[in-house]
Parts: C-alpha cells; sequence; structure tokens
C-alpha cells in the first residue's frame, strides 16, 4: 500500500479574506496567519505501490531522510553507476537522484519502464539525455543557483587577495623569502566594482561590495532594478573603462565567448584587475596572457577554464590548454579548480531545493523549475477537499485537450492548467466528486488517448 506523502515545506493552500472593512480585513488576515489556516490536502498516487527512490553518488543523507520521512522506500549508495549497471536496476525505480558522474542515457531510460522524474543534485543536467527523459514524460530537476552565494564571497576574498598581492607574499613566504610590502598593495574601499552579468551571484556581489565601501557598476543585457547604490551603465566599453576590478558573470553563449579579449582588455584601466568565476570561454586567455605580460593588467583570479581536468589530480597543463604553463608563471594571478560554488552551505541547499523538488512532483505533480519539461502547477487542494488530481504528459499535438476535457465533462473541473515544450505538453486538472469506480475509467480512458505519454492520479 503507497504511504501518504508529506512536504517538509507545506504548501499552504490560498484562502480568502472575508470582512466588511479594511479594519476587518486586516485583523481576520492575522487570525488566519496564526490559528485557521487551511492545510493543504497530502495526496498520494492511487496505485496501490511503495515509490521506490534510486539516490547515488553520496547526495547528503538530509535529502534521503527527507525522503524516507515521506514513506518513500530509498536505495542510497555512495558510488555513480555504469550504463549496463543502471539498465539493469532502474526498472523497478520510481524516481533517481544522481550528481554529474551517473550517465542516464536514452539506454538507461528505455530501460526504466516506472521511472516518473530525475533529481540531479547539480549544476548542469548534460548527463542526462533530456530530449529522451521528456519524450518518456520524465522531468528533469536540478539545482542552479544554490551556490550563488558562495561564488559571490570567492569574488569578495579574490578583490582583496588580488589587490594585496596575498597569494604572491604567501608563496614567497612558504619559500623562506620574508618580503614585506606595501607598493602596489591597496585597499578595496573607494575602488569601482564593474560586474558583467547582474543576475543571482552578480547582484549577490554587488551587496556585498558596498558593504566594503566599493563603487558598483554593473552591464547586463537586460534592464536591472540596481539593488544599494549600484548603478547599471550603458555599455561594457564604458564598465571596462571605468572599474579598477572587473569581474564576469555571465552564462556561456554564442555572443559572451570571448566577450572579453585583446580590445577589451584594452579598454581596461591600466593597473586593474580582471576576475572570471563564470565559464572559462569568456575569456581569450592568450590576451589576458599578454595583457598581463605587459603589465597593463596588475592581476587577475580564474576559477574557470575552457578545458578543465575531468577528475581531481589530473594535470593542468598545456596538453589540456596551449597556455597553461605561459598563465602558471604570472605573478599576481590566482588559478582555483572550479571552485566558486563548492561549499558545503551550497551542497546542502542542492540536497533541499532538488528533494522538494522531487517530492512535490511525486506527491502534486508540479513541475516548477523542471529543465526538460512545461512548467505546471495548481493551487493545493484543501486538507478537507475531496477532489482528485489529475497529472497527465502527453504529446504536443492538437486535439488533445478536447478529449481530455471530453473525459472530465461529466464532472466539475474545479481548476486546470496546461502548457507545453517542444514535443511535450503538460495537463494537471483538480476534479471534485469522482467515485472511485468512475476514477478507474476515467483513468482508463485518458491513459487510452493517442497522445498520451504517462497519467496519474493523486488522490
Ligand atoms: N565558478 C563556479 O563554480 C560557478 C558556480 C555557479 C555559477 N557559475 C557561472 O556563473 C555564471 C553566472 O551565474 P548566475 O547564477 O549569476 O546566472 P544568472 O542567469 O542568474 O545571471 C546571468 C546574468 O547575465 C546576464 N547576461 C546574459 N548575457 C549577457 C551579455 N551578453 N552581457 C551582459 N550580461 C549578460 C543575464 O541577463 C543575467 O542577468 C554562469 O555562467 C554560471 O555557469 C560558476
Amino acid at each position: 500500500m503507497s504511504k501518504p506523502i508529506t512536504i517538509a515545506s507545506a504548501v499552504v493552500a490560498s484562502t480568502s479574506p472575508q470582512g466588511t472593512s479594511l479594519h476587518d480585513h486586516f485583523r481576520r488576515r492575522q487570525e488566519l496567519a496564526t490559528f485557521d489556516i487551511r492545510l493543504p490536502k497530502i495526496l498520494h498516487p492511487v496505485e496501490k505501490e511503495d515509490i521506490r527512490l534510486l539516490i547515488l553518488e553520496n547526495i547528503s543523507q538530509g535529502a534521503v531522510n527527507t525522503f524516507r520521512a515521506q514513506g518513500f522506500h530509498v536505495d542510497h549508495h555512495t558510488r555513480a553507476m555504469s550504463e549496463d549497471e543502471l539498465v539493469e536496476v532502474i526498472g523497478t525505480y520510481h524516481a533517481i537522484g544522481i550528481r554529474s558522474k551517473t550517465k542516464i542515457t536514452a539506454k538507461v531510460l528505455k530501460a526504466a519502464s516506472k521511472l516518473l522524474v530525475i533529481g540531479c543534485f547539480c549544476i548542469g543536467t548534460n548527463q542526462v539525455d533530456l530530449d529522451s527523459a521528456s519524450r518518456a514524460g520524465i522531468p528533469v530537476f536540478n539545482s542552479p543557483f544554490s551556490n550563488s552565494r558562495s561564488v559571490a564571497e570567492l569574488v569578495v576574498s579574490e578583490l582583496v587577495a588580488l589587490s594585496r598581492q596575498l597569494f604572491e607574499r604567501a608563496y614567497e613566504l612558504r619559500q623562506g623569502i620574508w618580503n614585506k610590502k606595501s607598493k602596489g598593495c591597496w585597499e578595496i574601499r573607494g575602488k569601482t566594482l564593474g560586474i558583467v552579468g547582474y543576475g543571482h551571484i552578480g547582484a549577490q556581489l554587488s551587496v556585498l561590495a558596498e558593504a566594503f565601501g566599493m563603487r558598483v557598476l554593473f552591464h547586463d543585457v537586460a534592464n536591472i532594478m540596481p539593488l544599494g547604490s549600484a548603478r547599471q551603465v550603458d555599455s561594457l566599453d564604458t564598465l571596462l573603462k571605468e572599474a579598477d576590478f572587473v569581474t564576469l558573470h555571465v552564462p556561456e553563449l554564442p555572443e559572451t565567448i570571448e566577450m572579453i579579449s585583446k580590445r577589451q582588455l584594452a579598454l581596461m584601466k591600466r593597473g586593474s584587475y580582471l576576475i572570471n568565476n563564470a565559464r572559462g570561454r569568456v575569456v581569450d586567455i592568450p590576451a589576458l596572457v599578454e595583457s598581463l605580460k605587459s603589465g597593463h593588467l596588475a592581476g587577475a583570479a580564474l576559477d574557470v577554464f575552457p578545458l578543465e581536468p575531468g577528475s581531481n589530480g589530473a594535470p593542468f597543463d598545456n596538453q589540456l590548454n596551449t597556455w597553461a604553463s605561459e598563465l602558471r608563471a604570472l605573478p599576481n594571478v590566482i588559478l582555483t579548480p572550479h571552485i566558486g560554488g563548492s561549499t558545503e552551505e551550497a551542497q546542502r541547499m542542492i540536497g533541499d531545493e532538488v528533494s522538494q523538488a522531487l517530492s512535490r512532483y511525486l506527491g502534486y505533480g508540479s513541475t516548477l523549475g523542471a529543465v526538460n519539461f512545461p512548467e505546471v502547477d495548481l493551487r493545493a487542494i484543501a486538507a478537507d477537499g475531496t477532489q482528485i488530481r489529475i497529472c497527465h504528459v502527453h504529446k504536443n499535438q492538437p486535439g488533445v485537450l478536447k478529449q481530455v476535457n471530453d473525459a472530465l465533462s461529466p464532472y466539475n473541473v474545479e481548476k486546470q492548467y496546461s502548457d507545453s515544450k517542444g514535443e511535450v505538453a503538460y495537463v494537471m486538472a483538480d476534479i471534485a466528486d469522482v467515485s472511485p469506480t468512475d476514477m478507474n475509467s476515467l483513468r482508463d480512458r485518458i491513459s487510452g488517448t493517442d497522445a498520451n505519454i504517462l497519467t496519474r492520479f493523486l488522490i
């Protein structure tokens, strides 16, 4: 018998204030907030089968505990699985949680006859064949922004470390050389930080930098409300000419590849610094090496590279990137192995975010945040509600909604929402007063339509 699912952070059903005056309205709102919130109904699948999760690659124990607390059966392994191993076992699982090493290929998906959802407990989703997953009706969730703060804090440390030549001094002293000097070393207070890309990371950084007394300028393709006293400038060139530190926080897109090259470096102030924690190909590194060698730039910090070693211990050398040894030999250049987002806090947040997304999909059908799927959600059913929830994934072709709505027409459709993405569409509907016998025939009718990929009823 399947057990009910409890979601850690409860979805609260919306309620309507009932009062005659504004005063009543606020009093009523306060009462509702403290005593009378209508709790959401905890839904579970109609199928009388335990939900089984396969959790690989040492995903946080917290996430595993959360799943177990919700009544799921969890098999937890610290290692990744090969394609063959997965093909062997995947057929018994309803959900899988992975990091970047386990590849979910088309072959694995073909063997995954019960799989409902994939959770990537990391930032990227390249390890999953996303198109095959969506065609199989399987949404994929990840956690793209849980490490934004970690990256922003690393940049703050690099601002100070570059302007104080911290790595040079520390390295010299480890070699037994005492070299106390202040020439060419600066406070960051009062200096101008130029942020390129004012998204999750750029905006966090903006606040931190102002707390250090920096003046913040930013450039973004979108018009964005500045935080604090930051100012958006009209072009990248303006930012490059004005900033003492330029830090990059844009995604890798055709238009951002080598967006910092010879011309842009020449526009930067003499004695300024460049920081790249975004993506390796955003900077033309041979041009950067030239600029540093000529003394035009006073230093740089790079956390990301066009080609990065595949595993810890693998060499970072000229075979990987032809300029590696030249870059490594330059003074006041901080090189780090893509650790911007690598903190315990970020890992914990990834665990929380992805496990909640999986639980919300399994328990409530919500695909908000899925990377390969139409994003659909419905307001929660109240605890005393008798509705059933229909989750119908289907091919994105004409006439499907008519067929579904014909099937639903004898009942009261309390709410319904649908959306499509590429070849796949998804409709969710909450239906009132469906008897158990009707429910079975309704399910057979909807799942029997030509375009059906997956139909689940939650009660
Ligand atoms: N070093 C690490 O470990 C690490 C960790 C997390 C993220 N990242 C990388 O950091 C980058 C930024 O991440 P985020 O979470 O802030 O992304 P985000 O999507 O929240 O923000 C990116 C911003 O860049 C802007 N942008 C896009 N194209 C632009 C262009 N041509 N010029 C100017 N602005 C442009 C967008 O409008 C958006 O505001 C991404 O490349 C991400 O992969 C690196």
